[in-house]
């Protein structure tokens, strides 16, 4: 497939997003340079503790997970700094089978400075970013070389960015491209009570709020768009029904705005919304089964290799493809 013609499917894909009722955006929209700037920041942020609760996980169980997986190529998708995983490849290293860390995200920028990042901190391992999609290019995890086992890590709770229908189509596509005796390791926010949730995606400094907005902006600027970006209030609320938290941008005034590169003119009612991200809290055993339809077991008894913080606020769940 040639560029243009992605191009256009992403242009596509907006237009549609944007056009059909309730209007959303597809997530890629909030990682610019500047959102995963923001991203960054709002990993530090006091109210979000997920990040330094992940890595701490890491910290404590990778060295079992390279024992576990023998894993000799290590895939991330969405992989944004690839901060945490510096941990990981250290357990990885000194366990000695790793040859070839992949880096993948959408984020040209952000992955090629990880890979520059990485590289120097391990010239051991053979460090092949990819710049791509992974709700569109898995199959290209075919291609990727491996001696032994290969380990697909999704971390910082992406998997609770897609709605339910898209989390299956995921985890069935990573089941599709990985072979028997793969690992997946995925990560999770858990579901706890709802002060703290909110506070992490409505933090006191507005960085969250301003990696929303940007999201706009960013669709100005690659579509040579109009959309008031201050008419738009920033709701976050929690859904209790689906367990998510649903993040949305409500047009104070009536709107009129043009997106001259998507050829499309967008009118907005006064109160009218666009949800913009959602972030699914999990209980692990849940993910557990969903892995189990897309072919990925866990080797012992459950619960095995599901690695959490002593709060239970977060966790990581290891599967192999069978
Ligand atoms: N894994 C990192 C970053 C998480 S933020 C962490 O745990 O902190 C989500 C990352 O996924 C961002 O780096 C973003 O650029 C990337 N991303 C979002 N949508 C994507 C898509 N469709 N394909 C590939 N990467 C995507
Ligand atoms: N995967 C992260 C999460 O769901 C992404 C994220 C963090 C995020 N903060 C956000 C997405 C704020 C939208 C808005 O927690």
């Amino acid at each position: 497939m040639t560029e243009t013609r992605r191009l256009d499917e992403i242009a596509l894909e907006l237009r549609n997003a944007l056009t059909r009722l309730p209007r959303t955006l597809p997530p890629r929209w909030l990682y610019d340079d500047r959102g995963s700037e923001l991203f960054s920041q709002i990993t530090g942020v006091p109210e979000y503790y997920q990040t330094e609760t992940e890595r701490q996980i890491l910290t404590d169980h990778s060295a079992a997970i390279a024992e576990i997986t023998e894993a000799t190529t290590v895939i991330e998708l969405g992989s944004g700094t690839s901060d945490k995983t510096r941990t990981l490849l250290d357990a990885f290293t000194a366990h000695g089978l790793i040859e070839r860390f992949v880096p993948l995200d959408v984020s040209e920028q952000t992955v090629l400075d990880a890979a520059e990042m990485l590289s120097g901190r391990h010239p051991n391992i053979e460090i092949a970013p990819v710049v791509g999609d992974f709700t569109r290019d898995l199959h290209r995890l075919g291609d990727v070389e491996s001696s032994g086992p290969k380990l697909v890590m999704f971390l910082g709770g992406t998997l609770g960015n897609f709605y339910v229908e898209e989390r299956r189509a995921f985890l069935g596509a990573l089941g599709d491209v990985l072979s028997p005796g793969d690992w997946v390791l995925i990560g999770m926010d858990q579901v706890k009570p709802v002060d703290r949730l909110i506070a992490a995606y409505d933090d006191s400094q507005g960085i969250t709020e301003a990696f929303i907005r940007n999201a706009l902006t960013n669709i100005n600027a690659t579509y040579d768009g109009d959309l008031d970006v201050g008419n738009f209030g920033y709701v976050p609320f929690w859904d209790g029904r689906q367990e998510r938290i649903d993040m949305r941008l409500r047009a104070d005034e009536p709107m009129s705005a043009r997106l001259e590169g998507l050829d499309l003119d967008l009118e907005l009612g006064a109160g009218e919304e666009i949800r913009v991200e959602i972030s699914s809290k999990f209980r692990p055993e849940r993910v557990v089964a969903e892995l189990a339809d897309a072919g990925f077991r866990q080797p012992s008894s459950a619960g095995d290799h599901v690695f959490a913080d002593e709060n239970n606020d977060f966790a990581l769940v290891l599967a192999r493809r069978s």
